[in-house]
Parts: structure tokens; C-alpha cells; sequence
């Protein structure tokens, strides 16, 4: 990319944060854990007392992302998903968590959450119930944007279940509002383009990110390589309309990370990854941190893939190259006119050699760019425009690889 074609970008890019939401959140992809994908709707504490949704399980996690070293590379956010709240508001119309999963009370789940140095989120849903079926906050906006507020709650996911999506061009909007006026900054999680997708609404992005710091744009995942792909496919569909509103304060959510739960290889764990990063996508983990295998967790705390997902731009990498045996090139633009580019390879059969050089991928810097390969950190040397890449990715799995002028 020229220097001309970085500077449009860059003028874009600060017109767009401009109309980012602006409660000083989301400045990067946010990162952190959340109950959803591995932990569902296990409300049995009578026969899973380890498993089931509870401030017990909340604040186990909490424990390990500060012992394990998750914390310190930057996972702040515990998160928990739906079939938190008791079944019924309280007397004053207010949610409360269920009395034998959270005895001590939301408030002091988040008490004990900050008190880790860890930011607390929580869930709900703009319809009459949530997917769950507990309450739903719409007819309560209001109050449960102040609830959330007197809880303590750092970030927010409103789910779409039991809704009428044609109004949720106005009810996120109002739901953002309502969070604003409490004077807490909340980080606000949409799951607003993903019902309007299914409804086949259109979607203004430019309005979800006046209102969204996150937003989900297409289906859960599941723990599934094939959802993985899916998700990765959908993205790069969309990638002009959806990099466009990618900035800081404002981020596409291709859904959790799974990696370190039974589905995906170490090869596939690595491929989630760095499509993660590269996409700028929040690292938002579903996975049992009691018991995770070491390996998974050295990938989840890549210092230099870390770094490319929360580089400042904020920009999302898009799919540049689809060459034969299955292999994506994706480019991400980083600060300092560096590059971070990911091989995924979805080849089932070998790992394959590519024979491609910069110039394909539309770098023509005479100068060329060093080369750093990022799950070892290995310098590869310095290339240019027409030398051929000496580059190797196993199937099912990706590399990862800074360019820096
Ligand atoms: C509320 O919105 C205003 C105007 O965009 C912004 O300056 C302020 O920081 C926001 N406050 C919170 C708590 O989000
Ligand atoms: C959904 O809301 C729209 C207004 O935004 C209204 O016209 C429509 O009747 C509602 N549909 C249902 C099923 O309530
Ligand atoms: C999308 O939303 C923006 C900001 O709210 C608004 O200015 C624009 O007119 C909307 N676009 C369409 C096509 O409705
Ligand atoms: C990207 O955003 C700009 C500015 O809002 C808009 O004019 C353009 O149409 C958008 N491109 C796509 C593909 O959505
Ligand atoms: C790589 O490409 C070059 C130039 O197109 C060609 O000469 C060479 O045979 C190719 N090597 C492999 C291993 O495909």
C-alpha cells in the first residue's frame, strides 16, 4: 500500500471514530472470559455445583485469570452470560440475581470481581424474556440500565430473543442512552445487526457504532472447527462494509474464542487465534481456565498476536488472496505502516508450501518489510516486493507474521 493510500485511511479512520459511542471504552478489541459458549445454561448446582451458573463459578475464573497469567497480558473482563437472574423482578420492578446460584448478590460479585483488579459484565435481552427465558428488560430499560449501573457492571451484552426486531433501531439506541445517563461507563455489547441479518433488516453500521462499542453480526459459535470457518467465511464476505466501521471504540464480534475446550486441535486453536487478531476482534474466552491444557493457554497469552488484535488503528484485516490447496492470505494495517498478515490454511490433507511474494498482496515497498513470524517470534529476514515468501502452514491451522517497514 502506498503512503497516499495509508493517509486516506488513517483521514477515514478518524472521521469514523469520531462517530464511534463515546463513553472512552473499547479503545481496543476488549478482552476477557465469558460463561456463554462452555457453560451454556447450567443452572444444576444441585448435581454440577462446579459447572453451573453461579457467583462460585464467576469468581473461580476470576481467580485463574489473575493466577495464570491471563490478567497480565491483558484478559480484564469476566463476563456472565444468560440464566443469571432470578425468574422474577424484585418489588420494585429491578432484576435480581437468582437467590441459590448468587447468594451474596450481583453487587457483590462485582465487588469481589474489581477487588481482583477485573472489570464485571453481565447479560440481558431488549425482548420480553431473554433466550433463557428469565426477564427481559424490555418495558425496563431504565431501570435496569441503572441497576446495572448501582451494581457496579462494566460491560453490558443485550441479547435479541422475544423481540420485535424492527424496533430495535430505536430500543438499542434508547438502551444506549439510558447507560450514558448513569454516569458509569459501561461497555455497551449489541446483539442488534445479528437479529436485523436474520430478519433480513438492513443494517446501518454506521448507526450501530454510534450506539455499540461490540456487536455480534452473525450466528453463536459453537465448539466446532466448522463454525470457525463459517464465521471466518461471513466475515470475509462482508469485509468492505464491516472494516469500514472497525475503529477504536467500535468493534465487529465474530463471537467467543474456544479454544481450550474439546473441539479444536492445537493447529485449530492457533488458526481461531490469529484470525481473532487479525480481524480486530474482542478475545473474549469460553473455556474452563481450571482445567485447560498449558499448551492452549500459551496461545491464548501470545504476547505478539495480542498485540497485533489490540493495535491502535483498530483497523479490521480483510481476506486479500485466495490461492489454490485451500490457503487465505489476510492483511491487517498496524501503527508505524507495519503489517500483520495471516496464512489460514484449510487444507485437510498437508502442510503446503506457498510460493507467493509481497507484491501479490499489493505491497510494493521497494524497501521491503522484515518479517517476523509470531508463535515463536522467529525473525525470517527481509523482503521485497518480488522475493518469494518461504513460507510454510500446516493444514487446518494458521501462521501468523508481522511486516515492519
Ligand atoms: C455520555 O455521552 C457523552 C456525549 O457523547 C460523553 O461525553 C460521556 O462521556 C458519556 N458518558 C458515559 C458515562 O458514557
Ligand atoms: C413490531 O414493531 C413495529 C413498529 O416498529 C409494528 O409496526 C409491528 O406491528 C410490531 N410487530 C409485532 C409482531 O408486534
Ligand atoms: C444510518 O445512520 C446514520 C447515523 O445515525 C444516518 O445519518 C444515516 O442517514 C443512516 N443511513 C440510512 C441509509 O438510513
Ligand atoms: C464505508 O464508509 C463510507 C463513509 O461512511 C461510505 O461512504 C462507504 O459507502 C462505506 N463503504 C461500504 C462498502 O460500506
Ligand atoms: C514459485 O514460483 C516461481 C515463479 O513463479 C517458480 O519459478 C517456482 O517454480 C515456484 N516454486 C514452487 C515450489 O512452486
Amino acid at each position: 500500500m502506498t503512503k497516499m493510500l495509508h493517509l486516506i485511511l488513517l483521514v477515514a479512520l478518524c472521521a469514523l471514530s469520531a462517530q464511534a459511542l463515546n463513553n472512552g471504552l473499547a479503545r481496543t478489541p476488549p478482552m476477557g472470559w465469558m460463561t456463554w459458549e462452555r457453560f451454556r445454561c447450567n443452572i444444576n448446582c444441585a448435581q454440577d455445583p462446579d459447572n453451573c451458573i453461579s457467583e462460585n463459578l464467576m469468581k473461580v475464573m476470576a481467580d485463574h485469570l489473575v493466577s495464570d497469567g491471563y490478567k497480565d497480558v491483558g484478559y480484564e473482563y469476566v463476563n456472565v452470560d444468560d440464566c443469571w437472574p432470578a425468574k422474577e423482578r424484585d418489588a420494585q420492578g429491578r432484576l435480581q440475581g437468582d437467590p441459590e446460584r448468587f447468594p451474596s448478590g450481583i453487587k457483590a460479585l462485582a465487588d469481589y470481581i474489581h477487588s481482583k483488579g477485573l472489570r464485571f459484565g453481565i447479560y440481558e435481552d431488549y425482548g420480553t424474556k431473554t433466550c433463557g427465558g428469565y426477564p427481559g428488560s424490555l418495558g425496563h430499560l431504565q431501570t435496569d440500565a441503572q441497576t446495572f449501573a448501582d451494581w457496579g457492571v462494566d460491560m453490558l451484552k443485550l441479547d435479541g430473543c422475544y423481540s420485535n426486531v424492527t424496533m430495535m433501531k430505536k430500543g438499542y439506541p434508547q438502551m444506549s442512552n439510558y447507560l450514558n445517563a448513569t454516569g458509569r461507563p459501561i461497555l455497551f455489547s449489541c446483539s442488534w445487526p445479528d437479529y436485523e441479518r436474520g430478519a433480513k433488516i438492513p443494517i446501518n453500521y454506521t448507526m450501530v457504532a454510534e450506539y455499540c462499542n461490540i456487536w455480534r453480526n452473525y450466528i453463536d459459535i459453537q465448539d466446532s472447527w466448522d463454525y470457525v470457518l463459517k464465521i471466518i467465511d461471513y466475515y470475509a464476505e462482508n469485509q468492505d462494509v464491516l472494516s469500514n466501521v472497525s475503529a477504536p471504540g467500535s468493534f465487529n464480534d465474530p463471537d467467543m474464542l474456544i479454544l481450550g475446550d474439546f473441539a479444536l486441535s492445537l493447529y485449530q486453536a492457533k488458526a481461531q487465534f490469529a484470525m481473532w487478531a487479525v480481524m480486530a476482534a474482542p478475545l473474549l474466552m469460553s473455556n474452563d481456565l481450571r482445567t485447560i491444557d498449558p499448551r492452549y493457554r500459551d496461545i491464548l497469552q501470545n504476547k505478539q498476536v495480542i498485540k497485533v488484535n489490540q493495535d491502535p488503528l483498530g483497523i479490521m484485516g480483510k481476506r486479500i488472496l485466495q490461492l489454490a490447496n485451500g490457503i487465505e492470505i489476510w492483511l491487517r494495517p498496524l501503527v508505524s505502516q507495519s503489517y500483520a498478515m495471516v496464512i489460514l490454511s484449510r487444507n485437510d490433507r498437508q502442510p503446503i508450501r506457498f510460493n507467493t511474494s509481497l507484491q501479490a498482496m499489493g505491497l510494493y515497498r521497494s524497501d521491503g518489510y522484515d518479517l517476523t513470524e509470531l508463535w515463536e517470534g522467529t525473525p525470517l529476514g527481509r523482503f521485497k516486493p518480488y522475493d518469494l515468501l518461504p513460507l510454510s502452514v500446516n493444514p487446518n491451522s494458521a501462521e501468523i507474521i508481522r511486516l515492519t517497514p
